[in-house]
């Protein structure tokens, strides 16, 4: 029975990806190719390699049994075992999360959305994140297009708030698809309501927490992209390929 502080993961892989139409008709666009492996390949190793071995993925959409034979029980990734929940339909990145109280019990979460690819490793925030007693951790990096995301308002080195796809972004710095909780987010999550998009949003999370003076931050020190539509998934391979060669030379 893991301890209280004891780290989970979750890889969220949901949603119906419709800003990729047609490529994500027929399958699931976490199951797309990024360069040389499917993508949802990276943000699992992503937290393999900050040292996180017990995994939940949520699947949905299309295919979703293709995720099974594609990871199996995660031995590709040195994993002795991998889980699996289904979400139904595209309710928001929250309540994704939602689906994975059972699994999170009791332990921390560390999330990572199954488009978000990063250069480099999330190790040292995730360790900062073990050592923080209560609240969330959240990853930001600064941006040219803002709008696109969860947009953090900073006042002397702190986040005042955050706002999901503001038209009049209030800073280039934007919240990643890399979040970490306690295991009090499932209670803020019962508590939220469908946004405009009809979705129940991380964002609202973030500001709970926020709210509570609970929210801390580290700015991302790679690159980082997501994979949701063409531009980005074509950037995102682009980028991919240039860090494996190089990590092949090496
Ligand atoms: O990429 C970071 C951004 O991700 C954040 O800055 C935003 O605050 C956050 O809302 C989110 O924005 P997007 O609108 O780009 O998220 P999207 O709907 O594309 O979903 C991203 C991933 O989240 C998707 O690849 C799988 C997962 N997801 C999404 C939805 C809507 C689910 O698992 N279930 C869902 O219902």
């Amino acid at each position: 029975m893991p301890e209280d502080g004891y780290l989970k993961g979750v890889v969220l892989c949901g949603g119906l990806g419709k800003r990729l139409e047609p490529l994500t008709r027929i399958t699931n666009k976490h199951l797309l190719p990024v360069y040389n492996r499917p993508m949802v390949f990276y943000p699992i190793h992503t937290l393999v390699e900050a040292g996180i071995k017990d995994i939940m993925i949520v699947t949905g959409g299309n295919n979703a049994g293709d995720f099974l034979r594609l990871i199996g029980n995660g031995s590709e990734f040195g994993l002795r075992h991998i889980n699996y929940t289904y979400q139904r339909g595209e309710g928001g990145i929250a309540e994704a999360l939602g689906l994975t109280e059972h699994f999170v019990d009791r332990s921390k979460v560390v999330v990572i959305l199954g488009d978000n690819l990063i250069g480099g490793s999330i190790k040292k925030y995730v360790q900062r994140f073990k050592k923080q007693e209560n609240g969330a951790r959240v990853l930001i990096k600064e941006v040219s297009d803002p709008h696109r995301f969860g947009v953090a308002e900073i006042n002397e080195g702190r986040i005042i708030s955050i706002a999901e796809k503001p038209k009049k972004p209030k800073s280039n710095y934007v919240i990643t698809g890399i979040y970490m909780y306690d295991h009090k987010v499932f209670d803020i999550v019962r508590t939220l309501k469908p946004s405009r998009r009809g979705e129940l949003e991380i964002t609202d999370v973030n500001n709970a927490y926020l709210k509570n003076n609970q929210l801390y931050y580290d700015i991302l020190d790679c690159w980082w992209t997501d994979c949701g539509m063409p531009e980005t998934l074509y950037r995102a391979t682009a980028l991919m390929r240039k860090k494996l060669l190089r990590e092949d030379k090496e």
